[in-house]
């Protein structure tokens, strides 16, 4: 049976999963996967216009959000079996995925091993590389930072990379709401998860075996997975589609929802277009 609505909770890898299951039944369903250290409510200007046509899943990633920590240590492995295994306790056998930023690190790992589960890759503001040594320096140093500081510190250090100089004038309130979901992440979640990104395995290699539909999108003032990590993916990604979003920084779907939607409307769109001429 399938229960629609939002915060539902379901038990899958040994922790409790709250996610969003909305729009009809038996249409394609797509799963909407957040960035760090956010949460489902992330996507709620793209769950609102895609429930017209499509079932849409939106989930919090393991100690993000209304999800549990358990007591397995942090690693995108965790997450990508975490997510195979909300999708086979939703019975649901092949999904379009997209992921913005940590969310594109699990769906280009969960692309690359387990290719049958999808049929479509959205990737946004993300890259495939790992760390930089400096980088993994740079988020010990930030574990150290918010232990001592706290998370009002860490999340206005944050903001300031986040978004598009624009957005501090233009985007006020959407910056407050971040910085919400920011805080409500426990310091505990933020550490574990810093060290798994700190850890992560580059896909970059195994770009050039999808093959399936990918639409690559990346806000133009994208400071921390810049237009240039996008633009080598699209290169490596055979027939993969790069919009990049004017007025936007790394949080494209928030920023500017509007344009943000409509590619990803149109891409999703195309797909289905596309079969129903092939079946015609
Ligand atoms: C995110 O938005 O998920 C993070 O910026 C990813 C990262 O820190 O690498």
């Amino acid at each position: 049976m399938r229960y629609i609505g939002t915060n539902i909770e379901i038990i899958a890898n040994n922790h409790t999963i709250s996610y969003t299951d909305e729009g009809p039944d038996n249409a394609p369903v797509i799963i909407l996967t957040h960035g760090f250290p956010f949460n489902k409510s992330m996507w709620n200007k793209q769950i609102e216009v895609l429930i017209e046509t499509y079932r849409v899943i939106a989930y919090d990633v393991r100690g993000h959000g209304n999800s549990t920590s358990g007591t397995d240590n942090f690693s995108i492995e965790l997450f990508v079996n975490d997510l195979l295994d909300l999708m086979d306790a939703l019975k649901i056998e092949k999904a379009m995925l997209c992921g913005l930023s940590m969310g594109g690190y699990i769906a280009l790992n969960a692309v690359e091993n387990f290719p049958k589960r999808f049929s479509a890759l959205i990737l946004c503001d993300t890259n495939c590389t790992a760390d930089s040594p400096e980088t993994r320096e740079k988020r010990m140093k930030t574990i150290e930072s918010i232990q001592e500081n706290g998370l009002e510190q860490y999340a206005n250090e944050s903001l300031k990379n986040l978004f598009a100089p624009e957005s501090f004038v233009t985007n006020k309130e959407k910056i407050e709401v971040v910085k919400e979901m920011i805080m409500e992440t426990s310091v505990q979640s933020l550490s574990s998860t810093l060290i798994a990104l700190s850890k992560r395995k580059e896909t970059c290699t195994g770009l050039a075996k999808i093959r399936i539909p990918v639409l690559i999108v990346v806000g133009k003032e994208d400071q921390i997975t810049p237009p240039d990590a996008a633009l080598w993916m699209q290169k490596n990604i055979k027939g993969s589609i790069l919009n990049i979003i004017e007025h936007a920084g790394h949080l494209s779907n928030i920023e500017n929802s509007y344009d943000f939607n409509g590619q990803l409307r149109r891409f999703i769109a195309s797909l289905y277009k596309r079969k129903t001429d092939h079946t015609n």
